[in-house]
């Protein structure tokens, strides 16, 4: 496809309300399920934005993830950086991919998941505790939001918390790099942190995830470099995420009075009211970024082998077809069908889990502090500037 015109606007567009997209997304809905839109590089890109079109499309095999290739759509200005082009797992089409998932599902079974309850929600009364000795006004991207998933990947995978702003800082800069260059060098740091602890479980290995993968090692389903950049793509991916979903939830709430109140007296389970705040706040904007290797017909249109696209749950989760007023906070819609995780064969692994901290983090931040409020007006809040997911700099709150 070629340059950009009127027909093909710019795209992604920073949200103003964290929590609900620009404007100018509804108006690209609005032209149909499957439009044209234009990268910062001035690329064209197919942008899917119905929610049967985006399923149908993700499990496509004529789709490919893999970054390497030319043709594979450049998001934001720092992703063309080569750490960012060889993501293991997520960047990987079959066969390879199906035989790094098949050793890691097991990890990230709903028992698994499960079992590490008691040490979330330990970790959850931990840090309320901690806000209510430093007092109002507290912020809860600091305090709250980057803890909770940086101890939870810390206990998983056996890294030592006691490195937490070294490892959140360095995910971050390969996630929302200011430029190539930054998350180039994130990622580097990252490659060499993570080597010293795969060499450390090789020789003495523990019982965490990272000393499992390393048994597969020894067996030659993997080889070393493979579980340090597994140990790399999971830190990232189970950090950012879900510390970035926390703080826009929460203002969604605290804008929503009646639906936090819902919360908050038992009306809806957290477990319930989750699905709403993930179909909603959809973090990662993009459901999944491919190129396609094959022509595919959809809708009388046909997408050419070498074209790049984008599915935009921000927008497939207010399909009209598949929810009643899709741009409402309902916590009591009980509805699993958004695309926040995604869809197909890359569907998020870490998905039971992230499930699990968010009911843990949410029912008990309302119970525990049910007087919650903004410490500042909602238009000071500062969303991210740099990367795609969409996120608050600091959320001040008092309770
Ligand atoms: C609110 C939290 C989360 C959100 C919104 C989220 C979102 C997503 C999305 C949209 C994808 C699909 C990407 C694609 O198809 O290209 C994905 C994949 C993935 N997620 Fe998550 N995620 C979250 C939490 C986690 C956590 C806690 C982990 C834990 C380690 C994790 C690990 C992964 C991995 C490894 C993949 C790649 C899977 C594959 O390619 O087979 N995620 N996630």
């Amino acid at each position: 496809m070629s340059a950009s015109s009127a027909e093909a606007p710019s795209f992604p567009v920073r949200r103003t309300c964290p929590y609900q997209p620009p404007d100018v997304y509804r108006e690209i809905s609005d032209r149909g399920p499957i439009s044209q839109v234009t990268l910062w590089n001035d690329r064209r890109v197919w942008l899917i934005t119905g929610y049967e079109e985006a399923r149908r499309l993700l499990a496509d095999e004529r789709l490919s993830s893999d970054r390497s290739y030319d043709a594979y759509p450049t998001m934001a200005p720092h992703l063309g950086a080569p750490a960012a082009r060889k993501l293991v797992l997520v960047g990987e089409d079959p066969p390879i991919h199906h035989h790094h998932r098949r050793l890691l599902n097991p990890e990230f079974s709903l028992k698994h998941a499960r079992a590490l309850r008691p040490d979330i929600e330990r970790i959850v009364n931990g840090l309320i505790d901690r806000i209510e000795e430093i007092g109002a006004p507290a912020d809860l991207v600091e305090h709250f939001a980057a803890p909770i998933p940086s101890l939870v990947m810390s206990a998983l995978l056996g890294i030592p918390y006691e490195d937490h702003a070294f490892f959140q800082s360095a995910t971050a800069g390969v996630m929302q790099g200011r430029d190539p260059a930054h998350t180039e060098a994130s990622a580097a740091e990252l490659v060499r942190y993570l080597d010293r602890l795969v060499t450390a479980q090789e020789r003495k290995p523990d019982e965490n995830l990272v000393g499992r993968l390393v048994a597969h090692v020894e067996s030659g389903e993997l080889s070393h470099d493979e579980v340090v950049q597994l140990a790399m793509v999971l830190l990232i991916a189970g950090l950012e995420t879900t510390s970035s979903m926390i703080p826009i939830s929460v203002l969604a709430l605290l804008e929503h009075p009646e639906q936090l109140a819902a919360l908050r007296d038992g009306e809806v389970p957290a477990a319930v009211a989750i699905e709403e705040l993930l179909r909603i706040t959809a973090v990662t904007d993009f459901a999944g970024v491919r190129w396609i290797t094959d022509d595919i017909e959809i809708d009388g249109r046909v997408l050419k082998a070498g074209d790049g696209l984008v599915v935009s749950s921000t927008m497939a989760n207010r399909d009209e077809r598949v929810h009643a007023e899709p741009y409402e906070v309902d916590l009591a819609r009980a509805s699993r069908q958004h695309l926040t995780f995604g869809y197909g064969i890359h569907q998020c692994l870490g998905q039971n889990l992230a499930r699990l901290q968010l009911e843990i983090a949410f029912g008990t931040l309302v119970r525990r502090l049910p007087g919650l409020r903004l410490a500042v007006p909602a238009e000071e809040l500062v969303m991210r500037r740099t990367g795609t997911m969409q996120s608050v700099e600091r959320l001040p709150v008092a309770w």
